[in-house]
């Protein structure tokens, strides 16, 4: 079978980390290494003339940006559209991956595979883990049937909606949660556990690069002697949503919570979702507040932050009609 072409995008993060000694896995500077001169140390992928590699941002991931978002998602949408792309490969920080796997997945819902790759020791190390990471990558975008957004790290393939990052310093650092991976990639082939996740719909990604100024939206979380302060300070800067990672199945201090329906009643939305790393808030009849179907707390923001970018559009639309 004729190999269509892989594109790999690079974004920076630890992947593309740089650290004074090699012994050193955590004292580096991310974002320092180009995407060419990471994939130039992974003989086996260079040479076939079957990449284009681009260097898209160069940011460590803590500080990602709506812009980058936006100019990621534009990239990502011109490479789908051309017919000689079997998929997209994208080196990424490990610490906001899944926010961007889920913003991308949400805006471009692609029918080919889209897959993000990180790693938690900089290329600098002596055991980087970076480069596996990469060839596992190709490998899971190479698939013939693979779709859609996911991630891979230390060898296991995690969709979009379930990945999260659970641990600050191991190699396998992240998890589906109760979900369970997609699938193992073994000595460069993918073994598939479960069905490919399927696209959600979202908003249209074209919608996204007209975006001139992003929603404001905010996390506040509930705790022991938690109160409605956070909120009014919000409020009172113009958010224009909240979601509000509850204790358990999604309850809120009823300090809180007042704020929260305050807030509700003056316009702002708000979202309930759960701190609880596994699992999902099962529904209460009679709950004011909507929940985040299932969506963990960051990824419940640019759910919301997607759907007043949605709403915004429509009603600009019906005020020029
Ligand atoms: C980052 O997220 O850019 C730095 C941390 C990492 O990639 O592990």
């Amino acid at each position: 079978m004729k190999h269509r072409k892989l594109v790999i995008l690079g974004t920076g993060g630890t992947i593309a980390g740089k650290a004074d000694h090699a012994a050193d896995n955590i004292g580096y500077t991310a974002a320092k290494v180009g995407i060419d001169q990471l994939l130039a140390a992974i003989p086996a992928l260079t040479g076939s003339g079957l990449f284009i590699s681009e260097q898209v941002s160069q940011v460590d991931s803590k500080d990602m940006s709506f812009d980058v978002w936006a100019q990621l998602a534009a990239r990502v949408r011109h490479f789908l559209a051309d017919d000689d792309v079997q998929g997209i490969v994208i080196t990424h920080g490990t610490d906001t991956l899944e926010e961007t796997a889920y913003f991308l997945q949400s805006v471009c819902q692609p029918a080919k595979p889209v897959v993000l790759t990180c790693a938690m020791r900089p290329a600098t190390a002596l055991a980087p883990d970076g480069p596996q990471n990469v060839m596992d990558a190709v490998a899971v975008a190479r698939h013939p049937e693979a779709c859609g957004v996911v991630a891979v790290c230390a060898g296991t393939v995690h969709s979009a909606l379930d990945v999260q990052k659970v641990h600050p310093y191991k190699l396998d650092a992240f998890s589906s949660g109760d979900a369970g991976p997609v699938g193992y990639v073994e000595e460069g082939r993918l073994r598939l556990l479960r069905n490919w996740p399927f696209p959600q719909t979202g908003i249209a990604c074209a919608a996204i690069e007209k975006v001139a100024t992003w929603p404001r939206v905010e996390i506040v979380m509930n705790y022991a002697g938690a109160s409605a302060l956070m909120v009014q300070a919000l409020v009172d800067q113009g958010v224009r949503g909240l979601v509000v990672a509850g204790t358990g199945n999604g309850t809120i201090h009823e300090d809180l919570q007042a704020g929260l329906l305050r807030a509700q009643a003056s316009g702002v939305r708000i979202v309930r979702s759960t701190r609880c790393l596994e699992g999902r808030i099962l529904p209460l009849s009679g709950n004011a507040i909507a929940d985040s179907q299932g969506l963990s707390p960051v990824k419940a923001r640019i759910a919301l932050m997607l759907d007043l970018v949605a709403q915004d559009a429509t009603s600009s639309a019906v005020g020029q009609a």
